[in-house]
């Protein structure tokens, strides 16, 4: 099969991409941007593969994605190119509406076309999408499902869930083949150190301060990053058409629960990486003002995925972030370029000057 994946430079579609290649016979088409998020070294282990295809464009760019379905034929959509930091989209909403509810729209349309025209049987669209559209659970046992009504509460997630939205009238109005994943957070090798837990390793590890929101009590469910690309795998090729697949990890854990697991992690395996002037990394921690409009616990009742397509993950939170850590102390190489903003400098040679200067900065 011809996956094409959307956003495959990214955190998880970097890591879809290499479950794919290193997993199975299929071939991958990678349409990405290449935003700040997006980041080609993710990928150095497939770049050479002749089953993957790198095709640099814009999902709101509806000529070019014409262009790439008629060119490439693709079997399968895997939809993951997005907007994706709550932070940015409470500063800066607009290219989170433009991305994920006008980018989806677009590749909806683009899709629509293609079968028409190509007659392509068996083709599927999988759109891969948060828990955050849920929004926010009460009680402390309570769990969403597939059925529970949507409630985002940010620009983020609002932005989501009208791609959700989109994505089911497709299917429901056009007879488009859909499926629809809601994860909860992921975490584990690539992520751009703009997120929770890179954030507070490197910042640990350089003797920055370690900002925890509000009181650090935010529940969060965590599922490693590879084993949510082997679920997202799994619905694409065998999930049922027109369902809802929810994916998480049965790792529900406070915010400042994360933080301190993550010190107790690095003083047993980076004692000798402690900088100077810091006794103990949990003395970095420092509590900040909360996030506006921030939830307070989410978590996911993954029984579904489990009982219809065999899933359950891997990892437990505990290897996962062990494993995790352990890929920031050895991959150093990796996230200093992000840091410095030297990841972006292939592009140069492409006239894209002006993305060397928006560094990132922690
Ligand atoms: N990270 C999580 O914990 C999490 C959890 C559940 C669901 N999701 C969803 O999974 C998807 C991937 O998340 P991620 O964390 O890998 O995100 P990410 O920000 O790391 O990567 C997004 C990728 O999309 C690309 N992109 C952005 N705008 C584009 C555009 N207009 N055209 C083409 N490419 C574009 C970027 O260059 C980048 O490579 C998103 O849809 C997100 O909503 C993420």
């Amino acid at each position: 099969m011809k996956i094409l994946v959307t956003g495959g430079a990214g955190f998880i579609g970097s890591a879809v991409i290499r479950y794919i290649i290193g997993h199975t016979q299929d071939s991958v088409v990678n349409v990405d941007k290449l935003t700040y998020a997006g980041n080609l070294e993710s990928l150095a282990s497939v770049a050479a593969d002749p089953r993957y295809v790198f095709e640099r464009a814009d999902i709101c760019d509806a000529p070019a994605m014409a262009q790439i379905f008629k060119q490439h034929q693709p079997d399968i959509v895997m939809h993951l190119a997005a907007e994706s930091h709550v932070d940015r989209s409470i500063d800066g909403p607009a290219d989170f509406i433009e991305t994920n509810v006008v980018g989806t729209l677009v590749l909806l349309e683009a899709a629509r076309q293609y079968v028409e025209e190509s007659g392509k049987k068996n083709f599927r669209f999988h759109h891969i999408s948060t828990d955050e559209v849920y929004g926010d659970l009460e009680g402390d046992t309570d769990l969403f499902t597939e059925e529970t009504s949507y409630a985002p509460s940010s620009p983020y997630s609002a932005s989501k869930a009208s791609s959700d939205h989109l994505v089911r009238a497709w299917g429901r109005t056009y007879g488009l083949p859909c499926v629809i994943t809601n994860c909860s957070n992921n975490y584990g090798p690539y992520h751009f150190p703009e997120k929770l837990i890179p954030h507070m390793i490197l910042n640990a590890l350089s003797g920055k301060a370690l900002p925890v929101y509000g009181d650090g009590k935010q529940i969060r469910d965590w599922l490693y990053v590879e084993d949510h690309a082997e679920a997202l795998y799994k619905v694409a090729t065998k999930g049922k058409i027109g369902e809802t697949y929810n994916i998480g990890g049965h790792n529900e854990k406070q915010n400042i629960e994360v933080v301190h697991t993550l010190c107790d992690l690095l003083e047993e395996l980076a004692a000798d990486k402690k900088p100077e002037g810091v006794s103990a990394y949990k003395d970095l921690i420092t509590f900040v003002k909360d996030r506006p409009g921030h939830d307070r616990r989410y978590a996911i009742d993954a029984s579904k995925i489990e009982n219809k397509l065999g899933w359950t993950p891997k990892e437990t939170f505990e290897t996962g972030l062990r494993k995790t850590v352990q890929w920031y102390l050895d991959n150093e190489k990796w996230w200093s370029r992000v840091l410095s903003g030297d990841y972006k400098l292939e592009r140069i040679g492409e006239g894209q000057k002006d993305l060397k200067e928006q560094k990132y900065g922690s």
